[in-house]
C-alpha cells in the first residue's frame, strides 16, 4: 500500500524542512514552529496508519520520498537536501508509534548547525527518541522491488559500492582530524562488497579507478589503491582473506596524511627537505591510528607501516628498512604508483594509462618487484581501461572492457566520429566483431588533455 500521494510526501518534506529552518529563529512554542509541526505530524500519523514505517531521504542528489523522488526540488527541499548531505545523512526512517514530542525534539537537534550524524544520534539517544532513525549517506543500497540483473544495474551497483567506499574513507579521515578513533565498521562492509566483485572479475572495479577527483585526490586515490590493489592479488591467485586485507590496507594506506600540514601536501614543486620529512611520517602515522582501530588486523597496520619501503627496501620509514614485511607491501605500491602517475596533480601532468605501465616498468627491480610489474601489465592488458585511442577509422575512443582473448582487440565507447563529430552519447563497440571480423584496430594513445576529454566520464556509464 502506498503510505502518500505525491502531494502527500511533497508536502511532508516541505513541512519538515520549514519546520527545521523555523526552529533556528524562533522557540518551539512559537505559532509560527507550531502550526507546521502539527501538520507534519498529523499527516505522517496518517501515513504511519498505512504503513509500518516512512522515510525519505537522498538518492543521487535528490530528495525523495518513500517511491517518489523530486528531481525539481523546491527552495525549501534544495534548502533541506544540503543540510541533509552536510551532516551526512542519507536517509531519515520514522517508524509507527511516533509522538509529538518525539518529532518535535528530533526537529530541533536536527536544526542545529554543524551537528553532524553521529552527534545526532547520541543526542536522540539522549533524549529517547525511538521512531525516527538515521541512516548514514551511502552507508545502504536501495533495494529495487524486482531486480533485474542486467549489466546497466550491476555497473551502478559497481558505482554505488565506489561511493559507499569514498564515503567511508571521507569518514575515517574526518574521524582523525578530530583527533577521534575512526571506526573500521564501514570500510570492512564496503571492502567485503569489493571484494565478491574482484574475486569474480578481478577487472570490473579497475574502470572505475579512471575516476580521478582532483580536488578530494586523497580520498579517491585511496579508494583506487584499495581497487587496484585487491585486483592484482586476486590475479595472482590469492585467497579472499589475503584479497581483503589487501583492500582494507590499500584504502586505508595514506589516511596518516590527514595529519600532514595541507600546505606541504598541496605544494606543487618541491618540496624542502624538512617538508619532506615531514610528509614521510605518514606511513607511521596512519598505521599507529590503524592498530588504534578496532576490527582490524596488526598485518593491515604492517602494510601501511612499510607501503614506502620499496622492492629493495631502502625507502621510508628509514628505521622499518630490517623489519621482515611480505609482499603484501609490494602490491599495494604497485597499485600506489600506478594510480599517482594516470592522476593530474598541482604538479604533474597525467600520463595514460598505457604510458604509465611503462613508467612502472622503469621501476622495476629498485622501487617495484618486477615480476609484480609483470603481471599488473598483464592483468592491465595492452590497452587498459581508460585509455583514450586513435582507431584506424580515424575514430576516438575510450577503452571500456578489456578482451581477455584479445588484448589488441578490447570493447571501446567511440567519442569523436571519423569526419571530427563528437557524440554526445558514445557509441559502444567490440574492435573484434562475434564472426570473428575486425571493426577496426587502434593505432595510437590519445592524449585526453590533448582532445580535451575527461575519460572517467566515459569508462563510468551513465555519466555523459
Ligand atoms: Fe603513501
Ligand atoms: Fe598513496
Amino acid at each position: 500500500m502506498e503510505a502518500l500521494d505525491n502531494q502527500g510526501a511533497l508536502r511532508i518534506v516541505t513541512l519538515f524542512s520549514g519546520a527545521v529552518k523555523g526552529m533556528a529563529f524562533y522557540p518551539a512554542s512559537h505559532p509560527s514552529i507550531r502550526q507546521p509541526l502539527l501538520e507534519l505530524d498529523k499527516i505522517l500519523a496518517q501515513a504511519l496508519g498505512r504503513v509500518p514505517e516512512v522515510s525519505w531521504g537522498i538518492l543521487d542528489g535528490a530528495m525523495f520520498f518513500e517511491e517518489h523522488l523530486f528531481v525539481n526540488p523546491s527552495t525549501a527541499i534544495a534548502d533541506l537536501t544540503n543540510r541533509m548531505l552536510e551532516k551526512y545523512i542519507g536517509r531519515v526512517v520514522v517508524t509507527a508509534g511516533l509522538t509529538f514530542e518525539e518529532l518535535q525534539a528530533f526537529i530541533r537537534l536536527f536544526s542545529v548547525k554543524g551537528a553532524e550524524i553521529e552527534t545526532l544520534v547520541d543526542r536522540m539517544k539522549q533524549e529517547g527518541i525511538v521512531h525516527i532513525r538515521l541512516v548514514r549517506l551511502g552507508e545502504e543500497t536501495f533495494e529495487t522491488p524486482d531486480k533485474e540483473s542486467d549489466e546497466q544495474e550491476d555497473e551502478n551497483d559497481h558505482q554505488a559500492t565506489y561511493g559507499n567506499a569514498l564515503n567511508a574513507i571521507r569518514g575515517i579521515c574526518r574521524d582523525i582530524e578530530r583527533g577521534r578513533i575512526p571506526s573500521s565498521a564501514p570500510v570492512i562492509k564496503v571492502v567485503d562488497r569489493m571484494v565478491g566483485i574482484t574475486m569474480q572479475e578481478p577487472s570490473i572495479l579497475v574502470g572505475l579507478t579512471m575516476i580521478k577527483d582532483y580536488d578530494n585526490y586523497t580520498f579517491n586515490h585511496c579508494v583506487n589503491v584499495g581497487i587496484l590493489a585487491m585486483a592484482l592479488g586476486a590475479s595472482l591467485g590469492m585467497d579472499v582473506m589475503a584479497v581483503k586485507s589487501l583492500g582494507i590496507a590499500g584504502e586505508l594506506h595514506d589516511i596518516g596524511k590527514t595529519m600532514i600540514p595541507k600546505k606541504i601536501l598541496n605544494k606543487p614543486g618541491k618540496l624542502s627537505r624538512d617538508e619532506y620529512d615531514e610528509m614521510k611520517r605518514h606511513s607511521e602515522l596512519g598505521s599507529k591510528i590503524i592498530r588504534e582501530m578496532e576490527g582490524l588486523d596488526p598485518h593491515i597496520a604492517q602494510i601501511v607501516l612499510g607501503h614506502h619501503l620499496h622492492f629493495n627496501r631502502n625507502g621510508y620509514p628509514e628505521w622499518a628498512q630490517k623489519l621482515p614485511f611480505n609482499q603484501m607491501i609490494d602490491i599495494v605500491a604497485i597499485a600506489d604508483t600506478y594510480d599517482a602517475i594516470t592522476t593530474l596533480r598541482v604538479y604533474q601532468h597525467p600520463i595514460n594509462p598505457r604510458a604509465a605501465l611503462n613508467e612502472m616498468q622503469k621501476l622495476s627491480g629498485t622501487f617495484l618487484d618486477g615480476s609484480l610489474v609483470a603481471r599488473f601489465i598483464e592483468m592491465m592488458g595492452k590497452f587498459p581501461v581508460g585509455t583514450l585511442v586513435r582507431l584506424d577509422t580515424n575514430e576516438v575512443a575510450v577503452v571500456y572492457r578489456p578482451n581477455p582473448l584479445d588484448e589488441e582487440a578490447p570493447i571501446v565507447r567511440i567519442l569523436i566520429e571519423r569526419d571530427g563529430t563528437r557524440l554526445s552519447v558514445p557509441r559502444e563497440q567490440s574492435l573484434i566483431e562475434p564472426d570473428g571480423s575486425h571493426y577496426s584496430q587502434i593505432v595510437a594513445v590519445v592524449d585526453p588533455l590533448l582532445k580535451n576529454i575527461d575519460v572517467a566520464k566515459f569508462v563510468v556509464s551513465g555519466h555523459y
